[in-house]
């Protein structure tokens, strides 16, 4: 049986352990990783965990980012890593994890979320090529890779004011506020 729950905090070195064989131990180093700073969106990570001992098979992730834009900065998520051990890969679980995530992103008021990853795995839930959009992450990104899902009247606006537009880590977290929601994170 499968169990889809939120991470607790006993659950990351399994999680580790996963990333490590999923991408490899020099993760970490990608551009993708400066937006991950601190702890991730608790109500938004999501495990899934196997059989009777409930072990991890398969996490997800979000942080909240920065999308500077002009002169105001626009909340918005950097989905994963995703990632399911290769014992239960190919059995639906790396989609059931984004799409229930995403669900509760859009629930929570989120409106803006970007990904790195392959494009045929995530068109499916909405998202597009980032690149017309201008966001511009801290360091090299295969553009091809980069992705963005957002409300369409945001996106629309984006496309009709064309800028670069940094993405940076939340700025929220320098200033001591540890734990947000989307709602709180928009205000
Ligand atoms: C990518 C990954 C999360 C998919 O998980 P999964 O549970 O096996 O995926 P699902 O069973 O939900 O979906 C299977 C579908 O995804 C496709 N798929 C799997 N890996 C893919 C990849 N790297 N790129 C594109 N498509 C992929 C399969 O071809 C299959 O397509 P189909 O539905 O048309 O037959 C898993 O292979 C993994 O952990 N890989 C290593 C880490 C990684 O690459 N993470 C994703 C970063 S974008």
């Amino acid at each position: 049986m499968i169990v889809i729950e939120k991470e607790t905090a006993a659950d990351a070195a399994a999680i580790d352990s996963l990333l490590d064989i999923g991408f490899g131990p020099g993760r970490t180093g990608k551009t993708v990783y400066q937006l991950r700073q601190g702890p991730s969106l608790p109500e938004l990570s999501l495990v899934a965990r196997t059989g009777f001992e409930a072990r991890v098979g398969a996490s997800i992730r979000y942080w909240p980012i920065d999308v500077k834009d002009g002169g105001t900065t626009l909340p918005a998520l950097v989905l994963g890593p995703l990632v399911v051990d290769p014992e239960l890969q190919g059995k639906g679980l790396g989609r059931t994890l984004v799409a229930r995530a995403l669900e509760e992103a859009d629930q929570d008021g989120w409106n803006l979320c970007l990904v790195v990853g392959e494009p045929s795995y995530y068109a499916p839930y909405g998202f597009v090529p980032a690149e017309p959009f201008g966001f511009e992450l801290p360091g090299p990104v295969d553009q091809r890779r980069f992705q963005v899902r957002g409300a369409p009247e945001l996106l629309e606006t984006l496309l009709a004011t064309p800028r670069t537009r940094p993405v940076r880590p939340w700025s929220g977290r320098a200033s001591g506020v540890e734990n947000i929601g989307g709602s709180i994170h928009a205000a």
